[in-house]
C-alpha cells in the first residue's frame, strides 16, 4: 500500500490533512507529566477505541471495497499501539480503568456529522483524520517533554504513525468523494474542532 502525504490538486500540492486551528496549551503537557500513569490509562483506551473506530467503518461501508484493506490495516496498527501501551502499563503496575467517563471531545465532534448517509460517511472519515491529527500533535508534545529515552522513542514512533493515519483517512475519502467537496468539508470541520 502506498501512503501519500501530499496530493496534486488544482495545479498545487495540497496536504492530505490540514493544520489544526487550535494548539494544545502547555498546561495540558504539564498535567500529563505530573500524572503519567493516568495519562497511560487514557492513552490505552484511546488506542483501543481507535482500533474499534477503524473496524466500525468496515461495518458502515462494506461496499467501499477500495478502502476496506486500509481500514483493516489501520485497525491492526491501533490494536498494536494498544498492546504496546498496555505493556508499558504492566511494567509500571498500572491497571486499565474500570470505567471510562464519556469522551466529551468525541461526543462534540460526532454532533457535527451530517445526516444523509453519503455525507455522513464523508464527515466520519474526515473527523477520523482530525482525531488522528490531534493525537499526532499530543504525542509530539509528550515525546518532547519525556526524559526517559525508551518512552521518548516510543512516543516519537507513535507520533509518526498517527500522522500517517491523519493522512490515510483523507486519502480514503478521496477514493469516493470529489476533491473540492472533501477539502471544503475538511476545512469546515477543522475550523469547528
Ligand atoms: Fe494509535
Ligand atoms: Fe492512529
Amino acid at each position: 500500500m502506498i501512503i501519500l502525504t501530499q496530493l496534486q490538486f488544482n495545479n498545487s500540492v495540497v496536504k492530505l490533512s490540514l493544520d489544526l486551528k487550535y494548539a494544545t496549551p502547555g498546561t495540558w503537557t504539564s498535567t500529563v507529566m505530573n500524572d503519567f500513569n493516568s495519562f497511560l490509562q487514557d492513552h490505552a483506551d484511546c488506542e483501543r477505541k481507535a482500533s474499534a473506530m477503524a473496524l466500525s467503518f468496515v461495518s458502515k461501508c462494506p461496499d467501499k471495497v477500495k478502502i476496506i484493506p486500509w481500514l483493516i490495516e489501520t485497525a491492526l496498527e491501533e490494536l498494536e499501539h494498544f498492546q504496546q501501551v498496555y505493556k508499558i502499563m504492566e511494567s509500571r503496575g498500572v491497571k486499565l480503568k474500570n470505567e471510562m467517563p464519556q469522551d466529551l471531545y468525541i461526543k462534540k465532534l460526532l454532533d457535527m456529522l451530517r445526516t444523509k448517509p453519503e455525507e455522513r460517511l464523508l464527515d466520519r472519515l474526515l473527523l477520523a483524520s482530525i482525531i488522528e491529527c490531534r493525537g499526532t500533535e499530543r504525542f509530539r508534545l509528550v515525546a518532547e517533554a519525556l526524559e526517559d529515552a525508551e518512552l521518548k522513542s516510543f512516543y516519537k514512533k507513535l507520533w509518526a504513525s498517527e500522522a500517517k493515519h491523519g493522512n490515510i483517512f483523507v486519502q480514503m475519502a478521496l477514493e469516493y468523494y470529489d476533491k473540492n467537496e472533501t477539502y471544503q468539508r475538511l476545512e469546515e470541520l477543522t475550523e469547528q474542532e
